[in-house]
């Protein structure tokens, strides 16, 4: 839904451009969905933080009951600020990741998180560092679907997880290191068809079902994120009846072959929160190139926002509905052209609208006009999260929009002293 252009104009007036929109009612909405998909006794569902780890969202994630699937030690320590407890019982924080970095062997240490290890050789890391609690491991089943294959997170191609041959291999490193596989986990994308995922869903179940003789001490098992998100259109919404079905036969199957109460989960990311953030950011001028012999001609409409706060279409070609606000896109009666939306930064890639062969793909817009405010709808996963200081620009701020109209800023526009904070000069050698 869009915001009402008088909201948007006065924020703008307030932090200035480009910003991040957040609703809460929709968030919710999501969150609502992803609670009846897992209503079952058995099925508990995470949420996969690194799509957006905001802490106004950990926490409404804690509200609702929903666990944390974290991929680094200062995800798992942003959840933890948030209010998600520590400790293996039950493993409220989990730890996915296929290298440990930084920080995350000790975070796991003293808080007593569940790592879900990717890579074999992590068991050895593990140990090394006098861990000595349970493990997940995360495999990659053969199969799986993305947006892009970039995403695509089960087969050969993935870098993701243990390969399903290998897994009683890993079995028997972490029998000798005394490490008791509690959980078993794989996450095979999000794909844009409802079918591939039911389809993909149902055939990693069974493969958990035909391993769990020989996992004796498994108790959980996990179906991995993947809830998708159509970003094109609006209206369409994912069957979650069907799904809701799925996860609670699944769960009785599992139950049944391992005759022991075994949990099942699932760690979508995107679904509860894509469609809860617009980015909103400012035209500056509407400007032509000319067709020549090296192709065709474009109109930009050049706006303050750049791949360094949305990179989602630079880097995978990935599409967001675009709005020039007050110019009414749902009337038919509007003229519209095609207009390429560019950003700030100084790299010809910085564009909104091309698509996943890096080519311009302009879209069918009102012409705006410099001044005109300009919105990236469905930001909220993988948006503000994996934005960055590229161009020494600076984080855009965060606002969240509460149910009863209220307007709260949750993170602030970084400044100078934001960016050069971590810069030292100690000598080391
Ligand atoms: C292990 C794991 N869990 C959950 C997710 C979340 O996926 P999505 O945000 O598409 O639901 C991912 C995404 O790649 C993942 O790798």
């Amino acid at each position: 839904m869009n915001h009402p252009p008088a909201l948007l104009r006065s924020l703008a007036e307030k932090v200035g451009t480009p910003f991040w929109l957040y609703d809460a009612r929709v968030i919710r909405q999501r969150i609502a969905d992803i609670q009846f998909l897992t209503d079952t006794e058995g099925v508990q569902a995470r949420f996969a933080m690194k799509a957006c780890p905001a802490t106004k969202v950990l926490k409404e994630m804690k509200a609702a009951n929903i666990w944390i699937d974290a991929v680094s030690g200062n995800e798992v320590l942003r959840a933890l600020r948030a209010g998600h407890p520590t400790g293996h019982q039950p493993p409220v924080i989990c730890l996915t990741c296929d290298v440990f970095r930084d920080n995350a062997l000790p975070v796991v240490l003293e808080n007593g998180i569940l790592p879900n290890i990717g890579s074999p050789g992590q068991i050895a890391d593990l140990k090394k560092a006098g861990y000595s609690g349970p493990i997940s491991v995360r495999v990659n089943p053969g199969f799986g679907h993305g947006h892009v294959n970039a995403c695509d997170t089960g087969g050969p191609s993935s870098k993701h997880g243990i390969w399903l041959e290998d897994l009683f291999a890993t079995k028997e490193m972490a029998d000798k290191a005394g490490l008791e596989i509690t959980m078993l986990h794989a996450h095979i994308g999000s794909g844009p068809q409802f079918q591939e995922l039911h389809d993909n869903l149902t055939r990693l179940a069974a493969e958990f079902v035909t391993l769990l003789e020989k996992f004796t001490k498994v108790n959980t098992i996990s179906l991995g994120g993947g809830i998708p998100h159509n970003y094109r259109d609006h209206g369409a919404q994912v069957p979650i009846e069907p799904l809701h079905e799925l996860f609670a036969s699944c769960h009785q199957r599992l139950v049944s072959k391992a005759r022991r109460d075994l949990r099942l989960e699932i760690e979508p990311g995107r679904y509860y929160v894509a469609p809860g953030c617009t980015l909103v950011t400012r035209v500056t001028d509407v400007k032509q190139t000319r067709s020549n012999e090296k192709g065709s001609g474009a109109t930009f409409a050049m706006v303050d926002a750049g791949f360094v706060d949305l990179v989602r279409p630079a880097m995978y070609g990935s599409y967001h509905a675009i709005d020039i606000v007050g110019k009414d896109d749902e009337d038919p009666n509007v003229p519209r052209e095609p207009i390429v939306v560019a950003g700030p930064l100084c790299e010809s890639g910085d564009i909104f609208t091309r698509d996943d062969r890096e080519l311009l793909a302009p879209r069918l817009l009102p012409r705006p006009a410099a001044g005109d405010l300009l919105t990236l709808r469905d930001a909220g996963a993988y948006g503000y999260a994996m934005s960055s200081n590229y161009n020494s620009i600076g984080r855009a701020p965060q606002l969240w929009l509460e149910d009863d109209g209220s307007v709260e800023i949750i993170s602030r526009r970084e400044n100078i002293d934001d960016l050069l904070k971590a810069e030292t000069s100690e000598r080391l050698a």
